[in-house]
């Protein structure tokens, strides 16, 4: 446990870059490895969740080299190409790499078995073990469909025509990625457009993947089974839900001028700008650009003055790993904030409805939690802060909360700053270095 301190302090300043993408360093590791040729990789997140997948590659024969700091080499074994591994792989905190790896394994005509830390292994795997029985791979699961899993996957899975019965990109991801190894075409059915960085990396790679827009705002995605992938190099852009946070900082905390530069703002992913936006937030993109079909800019910050707004639950997608910060900036902002429509919540790294309620109840915010909604009275005024915060082993949680303690009247403590490297080495640094006043105690 390594608790951490976070106070006052006058404005932010400055310009900065915040690690890779997340989600786009998992797809970037798993679809190299399954391409034909070398992948070279720039800007890879080096957390600790990509390099569980990392790590979990090298056990399935992929050779990977680090050539720099966040310059990675990756020797594909191309489609169905892995091997099985000696050992249970570890996928440590993160529901993507072992979500998406399972998708792989699905392809795959070997046993493995996945494990993870207290966290990842009450988290629910059903949603992909359904959709992938389907397919053909059998499963053994710890009760209520959790890990550790044992899974046995097959040299030529069913294609299948899958309606995802939540919206989730892991569980997309996972069927599309169990897709490659089928003799034909695979067709996920997403209730809401989900993140999209895995058909847009496929694509990359050479894959014919096909999306269709459906009536109500579905979509369906189709993709061509043992395609050969051919290696091709990638950028990653910055991870907006990393830049969210010196981001609502500089927003919060009047007199604030922040740049972060080449952040991923693929629309599919980076609802929390246009929130920011619609709640007075003074944010301006330029200097545009695209990697690999993500669009990338930088952002400019500006310290404002925020009210509250209603989110819908459409909107959720494009921002669910933004709401414990997008909860902190709410409580900060002046008038009332709704956040409708986030079950989901409740099965991320922590319960993380309930983790924001209970830490802004305590940081005196009026905040009211509904089974699947949070409403937050702000006033305008200053939170007291003055506690100490239990993170439950999520990044998110924590880093939202060393925000808030850059605004309370008094410190805000966090018990663990441990789960932080799991997204954003570096991310005391980096908010001290534009002003921040984070210490270890
Ligand atoms: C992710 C999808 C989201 C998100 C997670 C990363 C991805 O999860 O919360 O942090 O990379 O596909 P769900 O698919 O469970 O919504």
């Amino acid at each position: 446990m390594k608790p951490l301190k976070s106070e006052a302090i006058n404005y932010l300043q400055g310009t900065v870059q915040v690690p890779g993408d997340k989600s786009i360093s998992h797809r970037a590791l798993m679809i190299g490895g399954l391409s034909i040729g070398e992948t070279l990789i720039e800007g890879l997140l080096e957390g600790e969740d990509v390099l569980k997948t990392l790590e979990a590659l090298r056990s399935l024969g992929v050779v990977i080299e680090k050539k720099a700091a966040g310059n990675w080499l990756v020797r594909g074994r191309g489609v169905c190409g892995l091997a099985e591994p000696e050992q249970v792989l570890d996928m440590g905190n993160s529901g993507t790499a072992a979500r998406l790896l399972i998708g792989v394994l699905a392809a795959h005509p070997f046993s493995v078995t996945l494990s993870g830390d207290k966290s990842l292994n009450s988290r629910p795997m059903g949603r992909i073990i359904n959709p992938l029985r389907e397919m053909g791979a059998i499963f053994q699961a710890r009760s209520g469909g959790r890990l550790p899993l044992n899974m046995t996957g097959l040299a030529d899975p069913l294609p299948i025509e899958y309606e995802l019965p939540v919206a989730s990109a892991q569980v997309k991801s996972a069927i599309l990625l169990a897709g490659l190894g089928a003799a034909g075409k695979t067709r996920v059915i997403e209730p809401k457009p989900t993140r999209d960085h895995t058909e847009l990396m496929l694509r990359h790679f050479g894959a014919e993947v096909e999306v269709e827009n459906l009536s109500g705002g579905a979509r369906a995605i189709t993709i061509q089974g043992q395609p050969e992938l051919s290696a091709r190099d990638i950028v990653v852009p910055g991870d907006i839900s990393s830049a969210a946070f010196p981001m609502a900082a500089a927003l919060l905390i009047p007199g604030s001028k922040v740049t972060i530069k080449g952040v991923g703002i693929n629309p599919l992913r980076a609802g929390l700008i246009e929130t920011f936006k619609n709640m007075g937030g003074a944010i301006t993109l330029e200097n545009f650009s695209n990697e690999a079909g993500e669009p990338v800019a930088d952002l400019l910050v500006e310290g404002s003055i925020l009210h509250g707004v209603t989110v819908a639950p459409d909107h959720a997608p494009s921002m669910i790993d933004e709401y414990p910060i997008l909860a902190v900036c709410a409580a900060c902002a002046e008038g009332t904030t709704r956040l409708e429509g986030l079950s989901e919540l409740r099965v991320k790294e922590s319960d993380r409805l309930n983790g924001m309620a209970r830490g802004l109840e305590a940081c005196g915010v009026n905040i009211e939690e509904g089974e699947d909604f949070l409403i937050i009275h702000g006033d305008g005024s200053v939170p007291q802060g003055g506690v100490k915060i239990k993170t439950a082993l999520d990044h998110r949680i924590a880093m939202a909360f060393l925000i808030l303690g850059a605004i309370t009247k008094k410190p805000v403590v966090i018990d663990d700053a441990v789960p932080i490297e799991t997204s954003f080495p570096g991310f005391v640094q980096l908010m001290n270095g534009l002003g921040s006043r984070i210490e270890e105690m």
